[in-house]
């Protein structure tokens, strides 16, 4: 993406005329394309729609210049504008179209560039909602187009089509549902923006039909521009945003509050000297042996090791110096002489951790650590992968294993309720809900706030006892740990009864 205050993306001929394809067949009699820079759509629009009225607006002159030839361009900033009302059109009303391709840029880079084209409050007519956008420090020039065309339009019908971020349409989507806006259809159109843009973003071809009618805040999403069939709807379904409606429908009663408390894994900002390979060892990365007392030991895996379940063997280790990140490490000197020494001779890398959650904390302390890091049962899943994969892991020759902080936990004392707690959370019922609240172009489409509303006692009360322990049983099986039948009757039972 380029860094410069325009967010000047201009879009490919090529790709502009695919995506005026897309479009209901419809006699437009007015275009307006704000920020329309060369006038590639409005160069569409024009072979298409010779005899409609075409309005460009574009803040730099070259290129207003440039798309004269296609429509009549006002030079000027968008921030200044009312888009609905301050255009002289000079065609009767009729049937709207608003097409382009907004700024690729956020505030805050707008803010190193130190620019001045942004908008400012003052100048927002009319444009409820807007506040609570510019109010954050990083928001999308893009959103902040698109709600003010949503607002300013949404005394009329028209038809809103432009490229932007899958999560700005997502933002817009919600917004839109929020104050009531009258949209009556949209959909998205997944747009390669690294083939024509060059960029590493999820982009798309959104499109928004404003005008009388039933509001629809759900939108089709299609995986290409030239897709002929949508292959998921999202939208906001009972005021939230969903990543897949269909699920969410089939999975909302499972939407609750888990009954166990999701833990994120170790945090330490200090891998070099905390995280030691077994490599005969263990040893530091450098290849250096080290000796420390074993009970600070703990087999390590790491996010990417969860997804490919590579945890039967272990290639790393995690030194855990504390129980809980309020405990008083000094008293190692004493109890883990060793451990101590080591950590003494590292201090220069622990001391210097930059995060300001280490400062007036104790000496060489780490975060995620609590009485679950021990517990020898845990389910763990990464929180940076793509594909939800559970994974149900025990004790390595009696040693409870550890996570990085890019994963989360379940911890459980007896294998039988992890068992059961795994075979919950990879059947039908939490597979719909996690696909009805992931949003898979996100970062960490995985959160502990999702997984956080994973309602598992409702999902074994939905699911048949029987049914469930053979599952379970199965999951055991594939997992190594052993336990009696007994013990699997009552974790199930526990499970129904909110006690998993
Ligand atoms: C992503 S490019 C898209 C250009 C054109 N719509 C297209 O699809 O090819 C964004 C355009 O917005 C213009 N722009 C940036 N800030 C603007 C503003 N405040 N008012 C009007 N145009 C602006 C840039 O100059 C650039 O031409």
């Amino acid at each position: 993406m380029p860094n410069n205050e325009f967010g000047d993306f201009q879009t490919p001929i090529e790709l502009a005329r695919a995506l005026v394809n897309t479009l209901p067949r419809q006699r437009w009699t007015r275009i307006l394309e704000p920020t329309c820079g060369v006038g590639n759509f409005l160069s569409v629009m024009a072979q298409s729609h010779p005899e409609a009225e075409r309005v460009g607006i574009e803040v730099q002159p070259e290129y207003a210049s440039s798309a004269s030839q296609f429509g009549r361009i006002i030079t000027a900033s968008i921030f200044d504008f009312d888009l609905a009302g301050d255009v002289d059109w000079t065609s009767e009303p009729g049937p709207t179209l608003v097409i382009g391709n907004p700024p690729w840029v956020t505030n805050s880079q707008l803010s190193v560039l130190d620019s001045i084209n942004r908008p400012s409050r003052a100048n927002t007519k009319n444009a409820r909602g807007i506040d609570a956008i510019t109010g954050s420090s990083n928001f999308d020039i893009a959103e902040f187009i698109w709600i003010k065309l949503v607002t300013e339009f949404s005394d009329r019908p028209v038809t809103i089509a432009m490229i932007c971020k899958t999560q700005v349409a997502r933002n817009v989507l919600l917004h839109c549902a929020r104050h009531s806006l009258p949209v009556t259809s949209s959909s998205l159109r997944m747009i390669d923006a690294k083939k024509w843009f060059d960029a590493g973003v999820d982009a798309c071809w959104f499109t928004v039909e404003l005008g009388p009618g039933r509001t629809d805040y759900t939108a089709q999403t299609y995986p290409r521009v030239d897709a002929s069939q949508p292959d998921n709807r999202i939208g906001v379904v009972d005021g939230q945003l969903v990543a897949n409606v269909d699920a969410y429908e089939r999975s909302k009663q499972f939407d609750g509050v888990s009954p166990l408390m999701w833990r994120q894994g170790i945090k330490h900002d200090a891998s070099a000297v905390m995280e030691l390979a077994e490599n005969d060892g263990p040893r530091t990365k450098l290849g250096a042996s080290v000796d420390i007392e074993k009970d600070f030991l703990f087999p390590l895996f790491k996010c990417t090791d969860v997804y490919r379940d590579n945890l039967s063997v272990v290639s790393r280790w995690m030194i855990v110096p504390q129980s809980h990140t309020g405990d008083d490490t000094e008293l190692l000197a004493s109890t883990a002489p060793k451990l101590w020494k080591y950590l003494t001779d590292n201090a220069a890398v622990l001391d210097g951790r930059k995060s300001s959650i280490y400062q007036k904390r104790a000496r060489f302390c780490i975060f995620g650590v609590g009485p679950y890091t021990f517990a020898p049962y845990k389910i763990a899943i990464s929180g940076f992968h793509k594909i939800p994969q559970f994974r149900m892991v025990g004790p390595y020759d009696g040693t409870p294993a550890v996570f990085d902080d890019a994963t989360y936990l379940l911890p459980f004392e007896d294998p039988a309720s992890c068992a059961v707690a795994h075979a919950l959370l990879t059947g039908l019922e939490a597979t719909d809900l996690i696909a009805a609240l992931a949003f898979w172009d996100s970062k960490r489409p995985v959160t502990k706030k999702l997984l956080q509303r994973i309602d598992l006692s409702a999902i074994a009360r939905a699911t048949d006892p029987a049914a469930l322990r053979e599952r379970s049983a199965a999951t055991a099986a594939a997992h190594g740990p052993v336990f009696e039948a007994a013990s699997l009757t009552h974790a199930v039972d526990r499970a129904r009864g909110h006690t998993l």
